[in-house]
């Protein structure tokens, strides 16, 4: 039966909207076999709100890797022992997405190649940038072109560690890409290419401070900032405690400092933030998935 272990992943990197993605070390873990019928199980995270029905998101994924090769869709046995919050902005769908991918690819003797899952599970994501780190590993720069996927995996610049600050509360992707403007200014358009591009080059070079100094944007947190109480001085009390840069995680509400080697300070620095302004959270220290 096989057992597919998925990384959670932070999003955007701060200006790369729907285009970077980086995986980190904390995993999922998903056992997928066939059964009679649908029979799924949850431990961990998520246990009292993972749908066990067919609207489950790695079920769909499992079927529709089935229907891509014209197999009849069977029940599937899926049982979860799940490490990454749910709804956090850590890629805990994508995670699941990934998982039924992979699970169901390996059932049929690995039909598909690594383009095709990632296309599937972009598709079935909605946005390419949390799924296509979860099933390669490392940085990942991704485009979508209508049904096609172009991407590049980067290994993780040396010396990264990430300190990341998880409300206790949720906020669906929905919700956060629904208060972001239909329009921008194009000098916003411009900040966020030109810093984009920065930032990959830098993590090519391994210049973590370079890399820090590329980490803003325009394009989605300054909208996301009235769903996320505190997210300024969240932010701010990350610098000042010697972060290299700090971003929200993906849609949010997780926010991630960007460090240079082990820095629990500015961990704690953002929990104290986010607790001042009435948010409880918890801290883990991460390094970036290869
Ligand atoms: N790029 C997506 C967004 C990631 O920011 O909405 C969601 O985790």
């Amino acid at each position: 039966m096989p057992r597919v272990r998925v990384p959670a992943t932070t999003a955007n990197l701060g200006p790369g909207f729907d285009a970077l993605g980086l995986a980190l070390e904390l995993y999922d873990y998903v056992s997928i076999e066939e059964a009679p019928e649908l029979e799924i199980t949850v431990q961990g995270e998520g246990e009292n709100s993972i749908p066990r029905g067919p609207d489950n998101i790695a079920y769909r994924a499992a079927a529709a890797v089935y229907a891509r090769v014209g197999r009849k869709v069977p029940g599937f046995k899926i049982a979860f022992e799940n490490h990454i919050p749910v709804a956090r902005g850590l890629g805990s769908s994508a995670a699941a997405v990934v998982a039924g991918l992979v699970g169901a690819n390996a059932l049929l003797g690995y039909p598909l190649p690594q383009e095709e899952l990632v296309s599937l599970a972009a598709r079935l994501e909605g946005h390419p940038d949390n799924v296509a780190p979860a099933l390669l590993g490392g940085l990942v720069v991704v485009v979508l072109n209508g049904q096609q996927v172009y991407y590049q995996r980067l290994d993780p610049p040396p010396g990264l560690s990430l300190q990341v600050a998880i409300p206790h509360f949720t906020l669906s992707t929905r919700v956060s890409r629904g208060v972001l403007p239909a329009m921008v200014p194009v000098e916003d358009a411009v900040f966020n290419l030109s810093r984009t591009a920065l930032l990959i080059a830098a993590a090519q070079a391994g210049d973590l401070e370079l890399m820090g100094k590329a980490m803003e944007d325009r394009l989605h947190q300054p909208y996301r900032l009235r769903l996320i109480p505190g997210m300024p001085y969240v932010f701010e009390a990350a610098l000042k405690a010697g972060a290299l840069a700090v971003t929200l995680s993906g849609s949010g509400p997780a926010v991630i400092a960007f460090c240079r080697g082990s820095l629990p300070k500015v961990g704690k620095a953002m929990k104290e933030a986010f607790e001042e302004h009435g948010v409880k959270c918890e801290v883990k220290e991460l390094k970036p998935a290869s």
